[in-house]
């Protein structure tokens, strides 16, 4: 039987005993057969012991040549794909040429051909499929890249850092051209890259705070240069920005982006050539919703906020990914709230935070936000790793204050600048830093599980009473857990002048704390975890007057938000879990039914936020509330809901949809905001009234002048049956087949719609003449948007989780790190009633026979299996 992919333990660090001061790395290019010469300087590590060898790892290279200081060297092996060279103490040269297939490569991992282009993706092993090379974070080097190529094909040859030379002769052939880009800055492998090809650029350039000229460079193909604009206008944002708030100059004198079709994650940081995905990439209103807007500002900021944290300081290994990615995540987020608003853009990443990372810290791959072992750190770019490691970091700087938080950052980049860190080093020297205690919150990176903090207000006097209790659930392999520190924001509202007295920070650094407020004649309201200061679960036993009253009140927008949520959860789990009586149901909906029609009435709020109220919680969130969820009676439950809220408001949410209507053009704030109004209120409508509610999308769908506003009415009229759905899908269709962004989203909302035949039509587009398993983004927008459509992917008969085995089976082969993503959806059966979950189970089990199964598959389907 094949062996088994080999435990990496985070105790097991080891230095590698060579340094690589200098690499050079020589390219002669072609679409099935790219030749490397790859040229390192190495010497004996210091701090490591001293070896007798050199490891170089590679996958799937063979070395046609291994030079030693210039002489072809003879003591060398293979060994696990790796190449082992004999090496004498002291500095040496070692070469090793190897050649490899770019268009051969469908993992996407290493160098590959994307439409023609060749295009590189090396975090995070993939560069030893390029050279071999000791391809780990903590091995930094200086490199100096040549690339040549035919010109017709590859007019356009970039690398990292600044280009130092170029020309048309001395090329292997007639009509090869040559570039030479180097970096000054030393790095590691994974932040390598290289494209070839025939791309054009939109410029334009970035004086930063000392003065120093940047010349920013976007490459696209030629028919998507009109689609560049709102990237590089975020660009130039994340520049300023991070200069202005975190102190961070740029360090190169060029920065280039460049978007390819073929990509497996959103984008790259690569040192001065990000590579994007063209969805993070390429936008106008006709073709890009105002959320694609908003990923794209994010991702732009994201990849750009990596040169720092990230690049100029890096990870010691790959359990160190959340100092990066963390830490880079919470800096996107903080630019995006000031680019956006705070309030909306806080309960965006709170429902992400608790519709995906929830999920995941409370089901079988649960992992610390600094992790312990793995197989295949393809798996572990983790919602736990970005989302869950955000808010660590969040909380650190809620604790500390922003100046404080700032004194700390400054600290760690100028401590550790060039170096390859450890989220130790993080948060040491925010510690020092910011002058916070942080020995105890240490165990945020350690402790994996969602803490669940139980809250009890009581009332005696004059006097209120907060009782907190604390738990962290077991996860695997970490059956008892400690205490952490939770900073909870907190206010204490008058229930009569709808005001408080100001709010108090709390950190609940104890299994059980008591906390008295003196001064209160009434019971006051408790608004708790404001602006969701820590990413727990709060259980607590607010009446329904309360909620209702803080969801109108609160002064918190989060807590609004909440508030809301909690409204209708706690409707939705007490109908699901033992049933309500026709007095209770009725009770639960009058109140929800009210407060909805607060929020569509409210002149205070704009439409942005009022969208966040009006959006019901997902279908994930209320069965994370269940031990044992019911998917079949929660979705017929939340669609009752809808449907009464839609019936019982139906005027409210008609005129609202009119008012939205008269002003959703153009590209304002405003009309962004009445966008997203007008499809909460078509969502609703299309329970409470599907006829009404198509008429009223497919007018919608034929006046629209976005993205936004078409495909929100789509997206509506995919749910309901009838002509206007088939008409409608035709002309989208038919409007933007050329178009691979907007064909996926044709895909995708037919993946996820409400329509009782969402899986027919599923097996249907598998056999489209678009659908390929050849493309990320295509398989995601079919599958993906599956796999999240409860009532789908969960019928009775097992047929939704067949066919997502089926398809990790098909995939595997092709893309391993794309297939292994959809093992996590099958992966909830432990949460999921026993009739489905045996039909879960049964289908990871067929996976895991499978033979030749990739170490990301095999790694992900063990690990559900448990
Ligand atoms: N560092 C990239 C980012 O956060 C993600 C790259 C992940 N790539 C991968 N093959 N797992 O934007
Ligand atoms: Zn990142």
């Amino acid at each position: 039987p094949p062996k088994e992919p080999p435990v990496i333990r985070r105790e097991d660090y080891t230095p590698f005993p060579w340094r690589v001061p200098q690499t050079r790395l020589e390219f002669a290019l072609g679409v099935d057969s790219t030749r490397v010469v790859g040229t390192l300087a190495v010497e004996p590590n210091p701090d490591a012991s001293p070896a007798e060898e050199i490891r170089l790892a590679g996958d799937g290279l063979e070395p046609l040549s291994v030079e030693v200081d210039g002489q072809g060297a003879n003591d060398w092996r293979m060994d696990d794909g790796d190449l082992v060279i004999a090496l004498t103490p002291g500095s040496h040269e070692v070469r090793v040429t190897t050649e490899i297939d770019p268009a051969a490569n469908s993992q996407l991992m290493g160098l590959y051909a994307s439409n023609g282009m060749l295009c590189t993706q090396c975090e995070a092993e993939g560069f030893r499929r390029i050279a071999f090379f000791p391809d780990r974070p903590d091995v930094l080097s200086t490199f100096t890249v040549r690339m040549e190529g035919p010109k017709d094909l590859f007019p356009v040859l970039l690398s990292n850092g600044n280009k130092v030379a170029e020309g048309d002769e001395g090329g292997v052939k007639e009509a090869w051209h040559w570039a030479e880009w180097h970096d000054p800055w030393p790095k590691p492998s994974y932040l390598f890259a290289l494209v070839a090809g025939d791309l054009v650029a939109r410029k334009d350039t970035f004086v930063t705070m000392s003065g120093r000229e940047v010349e920013l460079a976007i490459w696209v193909r030629a028919e998507d240069l009109p689609r560049t604009e709102h990237a590089m206008e975020s660009l130039k944002k994340s520049m300023k920005w991070d200069e202005e708030v975190f102190g961070r100059e740029y360090d190169l004198d060029v920065f280039n982006i460049v978007a390819v079709g073929d990509f497996n994650m959103g984008a790259m940081e690569n040192k001065g050539l990000n590579v994007f995905n063209t969805k993070y990439v390429l936008a106008d209103p006709e073709t890009a919703t105002d959320g694609d807007y908003d990923g794209i500002e994010g991702v732009i900021a994201h990849e750009y906020f990596h040169n720092w944290s990230g690049n100029r300081v890096t990870c010691r290994d790959w359990f160190q990914l959340s100092l990066k990615e963390g830490f880079t995540v919470l800096r996107d987020q903080l630019f995006s709230q000031d680019m956006q608003g705070e309030a909306v853009k806080r309960i965006e990443d709170v429902r992400l935070l608790r519709s995906v990372q929830f999920p995941e810290d409370s089901g079988p791959l649960a992992h610390p936000v600094r992790p312990d072992s793995f197989r295949e750190i393809s798996n572990f770019y983790t919602s736990t790793i970005y989302n869950k490691g955000a808010e660590v970091i969040r909380m650190m700087r809620t604790m500390a204050g922003p100046e404080r938080f700032r004194k700390g950052t400054d600290l760690y980049f100028q401590r550790h600048d060039g170096e390859a860190a450890t989220c130790e080093d993080f948060v040491t020297a925010i510690e020092q830093g910011a002058d916070l205690d942080l020995t105890q919150f240490r165990l945020w990176y350690s402790q994996a599980g969602t803490p669940k903090v139980e809250v009890d207000l009581a009332h005696e006097g004059e006097t209120a009473t907060l009782t907190l209790r604390q738990s962290v659930p077991p996860t695997p392999g970490q059956p008892d857990k400690k205490p952490m520190p939770i900073p909870l924001r907190l206010a204490l509202f008058d229930r009569k002048s709808g005001t408080h007295r100001g709010e108090e920070l709390v950190v609940l650094d104890r299994a059980e704390a008591t906390l008295s407020f003196a001064g209160y004649a009434e019971k006051p309201v408790l608004s708790i975890n404001r602006g969701y200061s820590a990413p727990v679960a709060i259980e607590r036993e607010a009446s329904v007057d309360d909620l209702v009253f803080l969801a109108a009140h609160d002064d918190d927008a989060f807590a609004r938000y909440e508030a809301m949520q909690e409204l209708i959860v706690g409707h939705l789990v007490a109908a699901v879990g033992d049933g309500l009586s026709d007095a209770d149901r009725d009770a639960g909906r009058a109140a929800i039914g009210g407060a909805l029609r607060a929020v569509v009435a409210d002149p205070a709020l704009d439409d942005q936020m009022r969208g966040e109220l009006m959006m019901l919680p997902s279908q994930t969130y209320i069965s994370e509330q269940l031990l044992v969820a019911d998917p079949g009676r929660i979705h017929a439950e939340r669609e009752a809901l809808k449907g009464w809220l839609g019936n019982t408001l139906e005027a409210e949410l008609v005129a609202l949809h009119e008012r939205a209507s008269g002003r959703s053009d153009g590209m304002s704030a405003e009309a962004r905001g009445a966008r997203k109004v007008k499809t909460q209120a078509l969502v609703f409508l299309a329970a409470g009234n599907p006829e009404r509610a198509a008429q009223m999308a497919a007018a919608q769908y034929d006046a629209a002048t976005t993205m936004t506003d078409r495909q929100g009415a789509l997206m509506v009229l995919c749910g309901l049956s009838g002509v206007e759905r088939t008409n409608k899908l035709i002309d989208f269709y038919n409007r933007y087949r050329s178009n691979a962004l907007v064909v996926d989203k044709w895909f995708s909302l037919q993946a996820s719609a409400l329509h009782p035949q969402a899986i027919e039509h599923v097996k249907a587009l598998a056999d489209h003449p678009d659908f390929t398993l050849k493309n990320p983004n295509r398989v995601r927008s079919l599958y993906m948007a599956f796999a999240g459509n409860p009532h789908a992917f969960h019928a009775e008969s097992g047929e939704g989780y067949r066919m997502i085995a089926d398809l990790i089976l098909a995939l595997d082969p092709i893309n391993a790190q794309t297939a292994a993503r959809f093992v996590p959806p099958l992966g909830r059966w432990r949460r999921i009633e026993p009739g489905r979950a045996g039909k879960m189970r049964a289908e990871l089990e067929r996976i895991a026979e499978a033979k030749g199964l990739s170490r990301d598959t095999f790694e992900q389907v063990t690990r559900s299996l448990g």
